[in-house]
């Protein structure tokens, strides 16, 4: 489950935020769609940074 799912809260327990977790309100297609705009407002330089650094894991 990812940290939209659960909350940033989770990460570690206890952390404290103002994002909710969004498990029973957004499926796995609806958090896709959402971060992908987002990452399609950055910057040419840091989306292919932020590639590179998923691709090295
Ligand atoms: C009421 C709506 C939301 C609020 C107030 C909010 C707020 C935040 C904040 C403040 C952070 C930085 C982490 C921290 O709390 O220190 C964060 C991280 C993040 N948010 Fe949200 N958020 C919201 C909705 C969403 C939605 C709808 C998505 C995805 C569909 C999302 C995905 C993420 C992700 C992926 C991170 C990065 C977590 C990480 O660093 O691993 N958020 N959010």
């Amino acid at each position: 489950m990812s940290v939209t799912q659960r909350g940033p809260a989770a990460y570690p327990k206890g952390y404290l935020t103002d994002m909710p977790a969004f498990r029973d309100s957004l499926s796995d297609r609806e958090i896709a769609a959402i971060l992908s705009h987002i990452k399609s407002e950055w910057p040419k330089d840091i989306r292919v940074r932020q590639n590179r650094l998923n691709s090295a894991r």
